[in-house]
């Protein structure tokens, strides 16, 4: 625990550095906090939630399907998006998860995904369960299955979104993300059309945002992508959403997953 208190404190450091605008110093706190990363305590936060009895049933989520079984976490991640026979619906983590609060927990839709993002005094019960299920898929390949026709679908619809341009600058996310060696003010944008780019940046979300202070989800990422575009915000849990996500996690395929990682 002291490590990670430790690597919280090094934390305002590296913030300090970014305002600075110093990339390599981000390398270096990286480092620094390999073993000590602050996204540690939304996973112990995440599997109090996980295993808490709640909501209008009164039951834990350890019985939640992600996909491998009832209360088999290990390696899910890897597999998401993917087709789910009860629902028959592609589904991505965040959607999943929403779905078993609903189903096991009795929870309403609206009760299941408020507070999907923490702010200041009102933290998200979703971005720590979001770290706790994706940190059991540490060291694992990606291997997201396109076998199912919804599948197919979900990449085919997620593919277009990607290369759809419009909005005021007449931006796609390709615009930004399909060729190597792209800034964008201090930032490195990584080209996700290219393999070993998709797997390294699929393979590090959900991760401790420095400069936010919080675990941000894959969905987070998106929407502020989305903004960045001058696209209008996403709605939560959306099929475009995990229809982004199905093309990035399946052009991700083979890669090890690492995260919560740590970022700028
Ligand atoms: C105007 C430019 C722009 C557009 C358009 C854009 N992004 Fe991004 N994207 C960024 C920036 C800037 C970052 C952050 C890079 C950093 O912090 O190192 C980023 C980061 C990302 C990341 C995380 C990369 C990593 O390694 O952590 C993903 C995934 C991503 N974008 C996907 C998308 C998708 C999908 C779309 C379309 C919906 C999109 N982006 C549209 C600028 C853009």
């Amino acid at each position: 625990m002291s490590k990670v208190l430790a690597g919280a404190a090094g934390c305002a450091a590296a913030a300090l550095a970014l305002a600075a605008g110093q990339s390599d110093e981000i390398a270096k706190y990286r480092e620094m906090l390999a073993d000590g990363n602050p996204a540690e305590l939304w996973e112990m936060r995440g599997e109090e939630l996980w295993k808490q009895k709640a909501g209008p049933n009164n039951v834990s989520l350890e019985q939640c399907d992600l996909g491998k079984g009832p209360g088999i976490l290990k390696g899910a991640y890897a597999e998401l998006p993917r087709y789910f026979k009860d629902t028959k619906q592609v589904m991505d983590l965040e959607q999943r998860l929403k779905h078993c609060r609903i189903t096991l927990q009795g929870l309403t839709a609206e009760q299941a995904s408020a507070q999907p993002f923490g702010a200041t005094g009102k933290a998200s019960d979703i971005e720590p369960m979001v770290a706790y299920i994706t940190a059991q898929s540490r060291g694992i390949k990606m291997n997201v299955a396109m076998s199912h026709p919804e599948e197919k679908r979900a990449y085919e619809i997620g593919k277009k979104l990607f290369y759809y341009r419009g909005g005021s600058h007449d931006f796609s996310c390709a615009s930004c993300h399909s060729a190597d060696q792209m800034r964008i003010r201090m930032q490195d944008l990584p080209n996700l059309t290219a393999k070993a780019g998709a797997q390294a940046a699929y393979t590090t979300w959900p991760a401790y945002r420095v400069s936010q202070g919080e675990v941000r989800t894959m969905q987070h990422r998106l929407n502020d992508c989305f903004r960045q575009q001058r696209f209008p915000e996403p709605v939560y849990a959306s099929e475009a959403i995990t229809a982004v996500t199905m093309f990035l996690a399946r052009s991700a395929n083979g890669g090890v997953y690492q995260g919560p990682a740590l970022k700028r």
